[in-house]
């Protein structure tokens, strides 16, 4: 399997398994990306996903040149080819955990900005390299980037196809976190099982009302905020959350 999908308790883990061509994607991948991602979306049970690769040298270095690249040109009039991902096309509102184990370079860096937030270990490298080869970054690369980090550092960073390091992405506020390799795992789990604790329809309202809010008006923003929140306070988390707080204790919730 190029892509190896689990699911352990509330997690669900994606891990691009190229070890030996640095996890670069290629249409297969992607296909076994599109449903794996449909199924987590669509599995209740399963509250936060970590996307990581395999081996402890790359995340992802992007689009494989000799397959995917190709396969692009070949299906650029037939974009229902393509397949759909949190890169471009599907909508997921669960949150989506980077876990980012060395180089993450082109589409490799899009997957790590399309995520909700990213753990670094110290040997990652990001960088978009696809000017050099004449084309662009065309899986959100252009459009998350330069509303994750100022401007003019992402316009260095594309423009010139520079790479930064684990320390540097940190500093801009592109990365959350720096830790170890052998570390990497263990703390975007610690992570997602923060997130975990939290009313899980809460939590996807709340990214669905962050991300969305990216590309409207304040006004709509507002009011997507009451679609997204006055609902929850029908539901039985709201209950039990209150109920816990009254008790002084944890809250127990369903996701219902
Ligand atoms: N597409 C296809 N194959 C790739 C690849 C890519 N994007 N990136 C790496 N590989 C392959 C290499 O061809 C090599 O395969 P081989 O063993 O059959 O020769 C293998 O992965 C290992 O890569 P290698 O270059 O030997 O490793 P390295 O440690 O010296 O360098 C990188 C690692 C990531 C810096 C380098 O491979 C690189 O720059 N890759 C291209 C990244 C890129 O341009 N991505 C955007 C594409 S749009």
């Amino acid at each position: 399997m190029d892509l190896i999908y689990k699911k352990e308790g509330r997690i669900a883990y994606f891990t691009l398994n190229r070890p030996e061509k640095h996890n670069t994607m290629t249409p297969k991948m992607m296909q076994q990306f599109q449903e794996a991602m449909e199924d987590f979306r669509d599995d209740s049970d399963v509250w936060v996903g970590i996307i990581t690769g395999a081996g402890n040298r790359a995340f992802c270095a992007g689009a494989d040149v000799k397959s995917w690249l190709p396969f692009v040109k070949e299906t650029k009039d037939k974009p229902w080819r393509m397949p759909n991902t949190p890169l471009k096309g599907m909508d997921i509102w669960k949150p989506l955990i980077a876990a980012v184990n060395g180089y993450a370079l082109g589409g490799g860096g899009e997957l790590a900005i399309a995520c909700d937030i990213r753990i670094a270990a110290d040997n990652a490298t990001f960088g978009w390299p696809e000017v050099g080869l004449g084309i662009i970054p065309r899986l959100g690369g252009t459009q998350r980037l330069p509303k994750l980090i100022p401007m003019g550092k992402a316009m260095e960073i594309m423009l010139m196809g520079k790479r930064i390091d684990a320390n540097e992405a940190y500093c801009l506020g592109l990365v959350n976190h720096v830790v170890s390799n052998d570390k990497l795992l263990s703390t975007a789990e610690e992570w997602a099982e923060e997130i975990c604790k939290m009313a899980p329809l809460a939590v996807q309202a709340v990214k669905q009302c962050m991300v969305r809010g990216m590309s409207i008006s304040l006004e709509e923003g507002l009011r997507l905020e009451n679609t997204l929140g006055l609902p929850l306070y029908d539901s039985e988390d709201y209950i039990e959350g209150s109920t816990a707080f009254r008790e002084k204790r944890r809250p127990n919730f369903k996701g219902r």
